[in-house]
């Protein structure tokens, strides 16, 4: 009988390793814009991972000090380059692990002209939780995460009360938590998670009105044709006062 060697340990992730083959102008974007905009993360175990003891000086990789904004599963940058194009008073950093839709993200920041947002090739989980101070995000962005269905997969939802713990410890006093989907099962499995977390406050006690900022994605496009209903949801950091 064959003995194979002990598989490294791997944490449950809400992602799936995908091909990162580019096409030509994904290719050509990561050429010409690659330098400027990704910022390089030394990775642990997966080549999605942070390393252990990795620091990252973000008012340097910006150029300035500015309020942080933190976008998590930015895929190609639809809603990123747009929002962040109309947010120029704040850093804007993208956390994607799917390579090709950083690629065509570096396309939009370069078309547009942005100087305020950074990629990096991580998890975005992992990153908040290593790389970014406690009480440092001023808005954090979830738009579309992928829902996993199976109720066997419920633990890979990127939204969940472990990740809200750590999203309470990230946000800044008074800052916000913003997120969208198109499947009602998720959605309702973020009010049941989020609203009765001690550090999240829900700034609309319900459902909050579609962003007007956030402009309709192919993933919102996909799930309005198929009838699927939007949900947008913001959440407050508890402690912050209360309009
Ligand atoms: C359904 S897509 C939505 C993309 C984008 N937010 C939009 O609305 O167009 C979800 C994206 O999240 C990324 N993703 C999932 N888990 C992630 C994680 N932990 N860190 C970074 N990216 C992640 C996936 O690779 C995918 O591109």
């Amino acid at each position: 009988m064959t003995s194979h060697p002990p598989r490294p340990h791997r944490d449950v992730v809400s992602f799936v390793r995908r091909s990162t083959r580019m096409n030509e102008s994904q290719t050509k974007a990561w050429e010409r814009h690659a330098a400027d905009f990704v910022i390089d993360i030394p990775h642990g175990e997966m080549d999605t991972s942070v390393a252990d003891g990795t620091e990252v000086d973000w008012a340097a990789e910006f150029g300035r000090e500015a309020p942080l904004i933190v976008e998590i599963g930015s895929g190609a940058g639809d809603s990123l380059v747009p929002m962040a194009a109309g947010r120029p008073e704040a850093n804007v950093l993208a956390f994607e692990v799917f390579e090709p839709a950083v690629a065509s993200t570096l396309g939009r920041i370069g078309r547009a002209g942005l100087s305020n947002v950074r990629v990096a090739l991580v998890d975005g989980a992992q990153a908040l939780a290593k790389l970014i101070d406690d009480g440092a995000v001023t808005e954090l962005w979830t738009f579309f995460a992928d829902p996993w269905h199976k109720k066997r997969h419920h633990k890979r939802r990127l939204v969940g009360t472990d990740f809200a713990s750590l999203v309470t410890a990230k946000l800044a006093p008074g800052g916000v938590w913003r997120l969208a989907t198109d499947w009602e099962d998720y959605a309702l499995w973020m009010r049941e998670h989020l609203d009765h977390h001690p550090g999240l406050v829900n700034v609309h006690d319900g459902w909050a009105p579609r962003l007007a900022e956030r402009p309709v994605t192919k993933y919102e496009a996909k799930g309005l044709a198929a009838g699927r209903t939007v949900h947008d949801l913001t959440y407050r950091r508890a402690d912050a006062p209360q309009d």
